[in-house]
């Protein structure tokens, strides 16, 4: 007579049809990354372990993951954490899921600060500290200040600073964009704000607004009223030939253009990500 425990392969496989059968993407990566965050394993680990049979009193703690990600929540707000730019962000339910095209701010900053000696960075509206880490994380003569409207978002960025042993080039600012900032001037600004039209927001996907914080989404009416007040105020914070880098969503380049074109930035430029969306600006402050 065979055991009718299922093993831990039988077990994934059998959450990945599941999923997919709701018509989750991913289905495969998310039954196992629910499976390892469960019974404690890493890749490898869920490899070896293929045969081995769940262990009773994890079958029910299993299940009820698999329930809320078939209720739609995503996987990395299920398990509490993001990777990023190769790096584990932990989320708490006031930031929001780094997403991989804001990886592209990080590679622009890097390769713009790369031959400075000791740059300063400011990144506003940090959420995790996503992006300001990092770029920490790879230039290790940088240091910066994340500011966020969210004290728990604020929390959780300095949380994960001192979990990947950044803390010591890392600060944490409470406050609405530059208002925690005093006088202070930086080499670069990097800013990934909320940019959903508030009507917009319905419209999203469940996964998106209903476990994203919209602190984190919401852009105002036409989505651009952070882009007024970062453009407005930005280059009284940056050096001369300073640099602001901003995400953007796919549709706002050319009025984002306007508003720093306007704030007397020079070489303004609108790059696109992976999928062909402009998804980043940058700007420089004359010299
Ligand atoms: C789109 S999320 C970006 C989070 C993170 N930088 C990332 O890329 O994953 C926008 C962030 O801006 C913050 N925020 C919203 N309004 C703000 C304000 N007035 N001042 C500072 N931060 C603000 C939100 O709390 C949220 O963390």
């Amino acid at each position: 007579m065979g055991s009718s425990v299922p093993s831990i392969g039988q077990t994934w496989r059998a959450i990945r049809d599941r999923l997919d059968t709701a018509g989750i993407p991913m289905a495969a990566l998310d039954a196992r990354l629910l499976v390892r965050h469960v019974l404690g394993l890493d890749a490898t680990g869920l490899i070896l372990s293929e045969s081995d049979p769940v262990p009773g009193g994890k079958v029910s703690d299993l299940e009820s993951l698999v329930a809320r990600r078939l209720a739609g929540e995503p996987v990395a707000r299920i398990l509490s954490v993001q990777e990023f730019y190769g790096l584990d962000f932990r989320l708490n339910p006031a930031t929001l899921i780094p997403r991989p095209e804001t990886e592209m701010l990080v590679d622009f900053s890097i390769e713009h600060l790369k031959s400075h000696p000791a740059p300063s960075v400011a990144d506003l509206g940090t959420g995790t500290g996503c992006i300001l880490l990092a770029v920490l994380a790879n230039l290790p003569k940088a240091s910066g200040v994340s500011v966020d409207i969210s004290a728990d978002a604020l929390d959780q960025a300095q949380a994960n600073a001192e979990a990947l042993g950044l803390a010591d080039r890392f600060g944490a600012r409470h406050g609405s964009w530059f208002e925690p900032l005093g006088e202070e001037k930086f080499d670069l600004i990097v800013s990934n704000p909320p940019y959903i039209a508030s009507a917009t927001i319905e419209t999203l996907e469940p996964g998106v607004k209903s476990f994203d914080p919209m602190a984190a989404l919401d852009g105002g009416p036409d989505g651009l009223a952070p882009y007024r007040i970062i453009s407005a105020q930005a280059r009284a914070h940056l050096v001369r030939g300073g640099v602001l880098a901003l995400e953007i969503g796919f549709d706002q380049g050319h009025m984002v253009n306007e508003l720093l074109s306007s704030e007397g930035f020079c070489d303004i430029a609108i790059a696109k990500d992976l999928a062909g969306h402009d998804r980043m600006v940058t700007a420089r402050v004359p010299k």
